[in-house]
């Protein structure tokens, strides 16, 4: 396949940063929403992860007739039969601060402990081909809901996640171990494989 321009839709410049790192080597021009001189608005009206990056992916590829990348993140809590989940940003509503949002977390698990705390970031790219086919990768980061919130790195949920096998917060780790680590940065790299594959002729 003739890959040589990519639209990563979304509006978020830290994201931007973050695909152009992960991607740079496929020797693909990867342009944000914006540069393309795309303008959209799409409703995330699925019920997963993949409905939702699929749908936004799609919605802008049918109107430039380019590659498009989207993706749709999360926390999921297990105790709280993964909430938030799709609706993670729109959370308590949109407008709350993340520091109420990661207090109501900490205090509806209140009285549980180590494991009963797991909890998970989860990552959906989506690609959307010209010639219709959407094609998806998935990571995820594994921890657990903290007691605290600790950390002013990252954003979100990052301060109350907490990651037993680091001994430290999300919102502790610097911008490029976390990127190692992510949710994001795993389905990115899948993502980069299958583009890989695409663009040799052998997907
Ligand atoms: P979206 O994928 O941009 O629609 O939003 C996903 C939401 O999930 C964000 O607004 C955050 O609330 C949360 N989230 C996703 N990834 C992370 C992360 O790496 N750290 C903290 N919060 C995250």
């Amino acid at each position: 396949m003739n890959l040589k321009k990519i639209i990563f839709a979304t509006g978020n410049e830290g994201k931007m940063r973050e695909v152009r790192m992960i991607l740079e080597d496929l020797g693909v021009e990867i342009l944000s929403m914006k540069e393309a001189g795309i303008e959209a608005d799409v409703e995330e009206n699925g019920k997963t992860f993949e409905e939702n990056a699929a749908i936004k992916a799609r919605a802008v590829m049918e109107l430039c007739g380019e590659t498009v990348l989207a993706d749709d993140s999360g926390l999921e809590v297990d105790a709280l039969n993964k909430e938030p989940g799709i609706y993670s940003a729109r959370y308590m509503g949109y407008d709350t601060s993340y520091h109420v949002k990661n207090q109501s977390l900490i205090d509806r698990l209140e009285g549980m402990t180590g494991e009963e705390r797991s909890a998970r970031f989860v990552c959906v790219i989506a690609a959307a081909l010209p010639d219709g086919r959407v094609i998806t990768t998935r990571g995820t980061m594994e921890g657990q809901i903290g007691y605290e919130e600790r950390g002013t790195n990252g954003f979100g949920y990052d301060p109350v996640f907490y990651l037993p096998e680091h001994g430290c917060y999300s919102g502790e780790l610097p911008l490029e171990v976390k990127n190692e680590l992510s949710h994001r940065g795993k389905a990115l790299r899948q993502m980069k494989e299958q583009l890989k594959r695409l663009k040799e002729g052998t997907a």
